[in-house]
């Protein structure tokens, strides 16, 4: 199965979330600055939440991808006030018409002292965990 990992990520949540996954898939976790450069099976995308919104970076990624050359995303992400930014993900994928994943992980992101220390070693391992499960598949 050929895996892809990209990340935006401000405070560095999501980069700690995609190296947790590049651990498990066996792919680079590298940030939506780097366009993919080849189909993929299995693309991660992840992200945190900024003054309500997944940063503008993370559309341009999308905007460049090739429909037929990724057969499907698997989003991740966290964050302080809503549930989690997966369905803003999700939304600005399918709106391109790439199949996005039912399954998808989420956490705590922390804002201050808001939700402080995440995400954590739990929410860490509980992400590789998912991981595995996907890769299982
Ligand atoms: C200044 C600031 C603004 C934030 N705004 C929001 C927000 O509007 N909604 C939300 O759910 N989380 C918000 N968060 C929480 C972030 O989404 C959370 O820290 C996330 O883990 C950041 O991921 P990243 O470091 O990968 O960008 C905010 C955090 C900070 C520090």
């Amino acid at each position: 199965m050929k895996t892809a990992i990209r990340y935006y990520s401000k405070f560095g949540h999501s980069k700690q979330m995609a190296e947790a996954i590049a651990e498990v898939a066996g792919a680079k976790a590298l940030p939506v600055s780097e366009p993919l450069t080849e189909p993929v099976d299995v693309l991660f995308l992840g992200a945190g939440v900024f003054l309500g919104k997944v940063n503008a970076a993370v559309g341009e990624f999308i905007g460049k991808l090739d429909p037929s050359a990724v057969k499907c995303v698997v989003c991740f992400g966290s964050s302080a006030i809503v549930a989690s930014p997966v369905p803003m993900l999700r939304k600005m994928l399918e709106s391109r018409g790439i199949a996005v994943a039912e399954q998808s992980f989420s956490c705590k992101g922390s804002m201050g002292p808001v939700h402080a220390g995440h995400p954590d070693a739990k929410d860490l391992e509980d992400l590789r965990n998912f991981v595995r499960g996907i890769c299982a598949e």
